[in-house]
């Protein structure tokens, strides 16, 4: 166990002094928790070795999965990347710093442990002040994945960074739940055409406003085992809550309806049942006898509050959830794609 020192800090009344302590720790190749706009970020010196594999250490992660470089100030992208084209410098212009990772050639200093043994590398420059003023007081690249134990839901929230992180880390900074609430989206440019590997807050109609081609990967909204993910990441259980998430997809009959006649099928009486909905269905779901966990008003507070509200199932030690499917070509790609994995692809038809 580590002695982990824990701040809280206001990101809109930051004390430069308490920011100091913790970059003198990165640039000592310690690690240190810290929030971005997306979710938690666990972070070391993405150009030392010997600070990286603390990162898989703390985390328990296999090292083969390369990790995002995380900078302070947008010229640091000519540090690591071996060229920037056009159409990323345009990316880089219009939604940095913000929730965009831009995978790049990388240029040879970059260590195989940082990213997964590619010759390219994952870059983004974080929009919350917190992890900004930390990126540039350290004068430190830092890799930063999400600070849950690989395999567990990202964390969004000051308790759920220290539960499962306090002890494993060198340094943690805790402060409000994360405003955009899903990991950023990342972007290869690196292929013939831009393409998708993780959706996120930054959708592809926001990506296509500025660039005149780019795709979604196949593989993000897909089982398949063929299909070869491009963004390693991908191919490892991810998000994970201990209780079975049942995702309900309109067809036929109504979602409630479809719920109430799998809960009157569920045999086991102490199982422990849950519904996910938004705020506007709530009464109907509470109707059914279970508990109810508000997701919130609109898809951006779903998103937010997704990582979250997984995590409160478990706390709950919920055994089964169930959440309705999330149509449409926005944020909801994002929340799908994780709300897939978290189910182990489990979607029945109403
Ligand atoms: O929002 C975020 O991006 C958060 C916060 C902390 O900044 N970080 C994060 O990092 O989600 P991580 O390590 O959990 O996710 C990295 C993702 C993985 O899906 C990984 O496979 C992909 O980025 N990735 C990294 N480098 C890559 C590369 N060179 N080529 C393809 N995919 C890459
Ligand atoms: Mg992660």
């Amino acid at each position: 166990m580590k002695n982990t020192i824990i701040k809280h800090m206001d990101e809109d009344s930051i004390k430069i002094d308490d920011i100091k302590i913790f970059a003198n720790i990165l640039k000592e190749k310690g690690t240190v928790i810290f929030p971005t706009e997306t979710v938690y970020g666990i972070g070391a010196n993405a150009l030392d070795i010997e600070s990286a594999k603390k990162i898989y250490e703390a985390k328990g992660r296999p090292s083969d999965n390369p990790l995002i470089c995380h900078i302070g100030r947008k010229n640091q992208v000519y540090d690591i990347a071996r060229e920037v084209d056009e159409k990323s410098k345009v990316l880089i212009d219009k939604f940095w710093p913000g929730p965009l990772t831009i995978i790049l050639k990388k240029k040879e200093h970059v260590p195989n442990i940082t990213t997964g043994g590619l010759d390219t590398v994952a870059i983004r420059m974080p929009k919350n002040n917190i992890a900004n003023l930390l990126l540039r007081e350290s004068n430190v690249i830092v890799a930063a994945p999400s600070a849950n134990i690989s395999g567990r839901p990202s964390p969004t929230t000051p308790e759920h960074v220290i539960s499962e992180m306090n002890g494993r880390v060198d340094g943690i900074i805790v402060s409000k739940i994360c405003d955009v609430g899903l990991e950023s989206t990342v972007i290869d440019m690196t292929l013939d055409i831009p393409t998708i590997l993780r959706p996120g807050k930054i959708t592809l109609s926001d990506l296509k406003s500025v660039l005149k081609e780019v795709i979604i990967d196949p593989a993000i909204l897909k089982k398949e085992q063929n299909l070869i993910a491009k963004a390693p990441g991908m191919k490892y259980t991810h998000y994970s809550p201990n209780a079975k998430i049942i995702i309900i997809r309109k067809k036929d009959k109504s979602i409630e309806e479809k719920i109430k006649n799998l809960i009157l099928n569920i045999v086991d009486e102490n199982k422990k049942i849950a519904i996910m909905s938004m705020e506007d269905d709530l009464e109907k779901y509470q109707k059914l006898n279970s508990l109810v966990f508000n997701l919130g008003k609109n898809l951006d507070e779903v998103a937010k509050n997704l990582f979250y509200t997984l995590k409160k199932l478990d706390d709950n030690n919920i055994d089964v959830a169930y959440c309705p499917y999330f149509e449409g070509d926005g944020i909801s790609v994002a929340i799908m794609n994780r709300l897939l994995k978290a189910s182990g692809y489990t979607v029945l038809e109403s």
